[in-house]
């Protein structure tokens, strides 16, 4: 077999956010891919980046009152640490704002503008007069044209699916402001894309650079009439790279994340002494070069990557990748990710309560290589790791490696009943689904050699012959067996479980760093003292887990909360929250409170816990996500204003029955409201 090159990507995680569990999918299948490759022998590489620019990034910063430099460098160090805790490894991990891809986003652009593919229009763009700048669809809401629902963003209807410009939106706001956005004519960039929809057909339609269903989406959704041009262009104040012959303007950041790959592969080959013309090739003979290009991806982001993507690098020169591979979303028990039920679950949540290994393996058994979504039901979760993972595969290791302690393996292979030789020639079949990205078919042959090993080790009982020192040798014979059909369940698994085959590696003296390991049983190795290897789900823990994201949002909500009373929306960006009715705010009961005493609240990062007293002996306990702002013994005998009739919340620390006001940016900038001293607690705030 003949050694290829193989560059392998994910989409670059946006720096507004933490890694969740949803991300995670792409990352676990990307990097199992990616490691299977390695193990295979091939020279294969995984290169992924930050995606650091745009809108969003910008106004957080602000809000936060540092630079994006700051923040993006923060969001990174957080991402690689996550990923690093799920075992997903990268060659190299690199920013979008480096001067790197700033060097490719400059060069793809004068070839762009060499074919002339670039035309600048005049166009009409929503621009907050209070907040002094234009504004992103994302931060435009309004009434939708088609439909009439109210409260959708400036691109498209979450309830019909239609799609429009932000300009025709009815009753458009700024989310940033409230103020009435007004329409400017800006001059702005775009990529005719048009004229390269031939190729574009041709290469989404042959070739099996996508899945069949992606290809169908494509013909049937936009290859069917003209593609409209590209708006690539976004007017100052933008935080990204300015446009060299346009000053003023800056790239879209959709315009420079993709290429976020090439600069993250040049990097690489930067660091490492490789040449970068042979990892990703430009010019006429780019597409015969001897390598591979492989993106994977979410099914949210298939337009730039399968029409936008492609249009750049043809017109650049550069080769083209060998394939898009396309993913569905993550459910948690059936449903959308959700903060309120605690399932929007970040990735560092996760690892403080279970082991990132049974991640990865529910995920590889659920992974088909299609588009669906996939479901992660938390019964399910627990039966499938503990069947599979604690009961078919550690259970083979556990049940015998004390026992082969004092002999180690035995000098030759015993008779197994051709067991061994089975798997092994299954080895093809099983590699044959991990190259098609089929995981679960790759999981499902492994845990039926599994069950096989298992009746063998019942029905050999080596527990009984253990109890008869006659034989001993008998016991070592079945031990051996049993061992060496571990291991190579653990070769096979290796893309999945690193860590289970390290810790293999070590138990047999043996590490395994190749697939061939599965042909040739060890003999006459020693056996290490028994370490446990994995534990079963504990359901204990699945709900600490749960219930930790379910605090997070609260505390999250708590901090908006705080925010929103703000009345310098310039200062922190906070949207305002959709119109109240008269009669909703008369519901409201704020009344007059003493803090009777405050304290730290273990285990909580914003939170302090107040006892409120409303007059007469009317208390409450309140959870207030100040802690950033005053010490506890600051607060005793203040007055402040509550809300006293919100419906009480159950959270991790305790029940809220109650909030109190304040206002600020967050941080140490948050100001509880007070009532003039003449006010009484239980009084009403009118
Ligand atoms: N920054 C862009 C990608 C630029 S690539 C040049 C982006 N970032 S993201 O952080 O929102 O998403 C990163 C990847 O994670 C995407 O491929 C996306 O589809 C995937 N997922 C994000 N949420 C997901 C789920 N809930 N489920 C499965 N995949 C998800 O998009
Ligand atoms: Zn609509």
């Amino acid at each position: 077999m003949s050694q290829r090159q193989i560059l392998v990507t994910s989409a670059l995680p946006y720096a507004n956010g933490h890694i969740h569990i949803g991300h995670l999918v792409e990352y676990i299948q990307t990097d199992i891919f990616v490691r299977f490759q390695k193990l295979r022998g091939h020279n294969c590489r995984y290169f992924c980046a930050d995606d650091t620019h745009g809108t969003a990034i910008m106004i957080r910063a602000k809000a936060e009152g540092r630079s994006e430099e700051h923040l993006i460098a923060e969001m990174s160090g957080a991402h690689q640490r996550d990923f690093a805790a799920f075992g997903i490894e990268f060659d190299h991990y690199g920013s979008t704002n480096s001067a790197s891809n700033r060097a490719v986003c400059d060069s793809i652009w004068a070839s762009l503008r060499k074919q002339n593919l670039i035309v600048e229009r005049s166009v009409e763009r929503l621009f907050d007069p209070e907040a002094g700048t234009f504004l992103a669809d994302r931060f435009v809401k309004g009434t939708c044209p088609k439909c009439q629902s109210p409260e959708q963003y400036g691109d498209s209807c979450e309830k019909c699916n239609a799609t429009y410009a932000p300009t025709d939106l009815i009753d458009a706001r700024s989310t940033l402001s409230g103020a009435t956005p007004e329409p400017r004519m800006s001059q702005q960039l775009f990529v005719q894309i048009e004229q390269l929809h031939e190729f574009l057909t041709s290469w989404t339609q042959a070739g099996g650079h996508l899945q069949d269903e992606v290809a169908n989406y494509l013909k049937g959704h936009f290859l069917g009439e003209p593609l409209r041009d590209w708006d690539v262009s976004r007017p100052a104040p933008y935080f990204g790279f300015e446009i060299p012959d346009a000053p003023g303007n800056y790239w879209y950041v959709w315009f420079d994340a993709p290429i976020g790959y090439i600069a993250s592969c040049h990097d690489w080959c930067q660091a490492s002494g490789e040449d970068s013309a042979t990892w990703w090739p430009r010019g006429p003979e780019a597409e015969q070069a001897p390598c591979e290009i492989r993106h994977f991806i979410g099914k949210d982001i298939i337009y730039f990557h399968t029409l936008f993507w492609p249009a750049m690098l043809k017109a650049s020169g550069f080769k083209l990748p060998d394939q898009v591979h396309i993913h569905g979303f993550l459910t948690v028990d059936g449903e959308k990710m959700s903060k309120s039920r605690g399932t929007f679950v970040q990735a560092a949540t996760y690892a403080k309560h279970l082991d990132p290994s049974y991640l990865r393996y529910f995920y590889a058994s659920k992974l088909g290589g299609r588009v669906d979504d996939i479901d992660l039901n938390l019964d399910e979760f627990k039966a499938k790791v503990d069947s599979d993972l604690v009961g078919k595969v550690v259970n083979l290791a556990s049940r015998t490696a004390k026992m082969a302690k004092a002999s180690g393996l035995a000098a030759s292979y015993p008779d197994d009943g051709g067991l061994f030789a089975a798997a092994a020639a299954q080895a093809e079949t099983i590699a044959a689904a991990y190259e098609a990205t089929n995981y679960a078919e790759a999981m499902r042959r492994i845990m039926a050699l599994a069950d096989r090993a298992n009746e063998y080790v019942e029905t050999a009982a080596p527990w009984s012959l253990k109890k008869d020192p006659a034989r001993a040798d008998e016991l070592q014979a079945v031990c051996t067996v049993a061992l060496n059909l571990f291991r190579q369940l653990v070769v096979f698994l290796t893309p999945v479980l690193p860590r289970l085959a390290d810790q293999a590696g070590a138990l047999l003296g043996n590490p395994i760093t190749t697939w061939n390991q599965a042909q040739q049983p060890l003999i006459g190795t020693e056996v290490a003292a028994f370490k446990h290897l994995m534990q079963r789900v504990d359901e204990k823990k699945v709900q600490a887990m749960i219930d930790e994201s379910k605090d997070a949002a609260a505390e999250t909500a708590e901090a908006v909360d705080a925010n929103s009373a703000s009345t310098s929306p310039e200062l922190d960006a906070e949207p305002l929250a959709a119109e109240c009715s008269f009669d909703d705010f008369s519901k409201v009961d704020l009344r007059v409170a003493e803090i009777v005493s405050a304290e730290h609240v273990e285990g909580a990062d914003k939170l302090l816990c107040l006892k409120l007293s409303l007059g007469g002996s009317v208390t409450k306990q309140v959870f207030a996500g100040i802690k950033s702002a005053y010490a506890p013994e600051d607060l005793v005998g203040r007055h402040v204003v509550c809300v006293a009739n919100l419906a009480p919340r159950k959270m991790k620390f305790g029940m809220s029955e109650g909030m109190v006001i304040a206002a600020g940016p967050g941080k140490k900038d948050i100001f509880l409201l007070s009532p003039d001293a003449g006010a009484k607690p239980g009084q009403r705030v009118h």
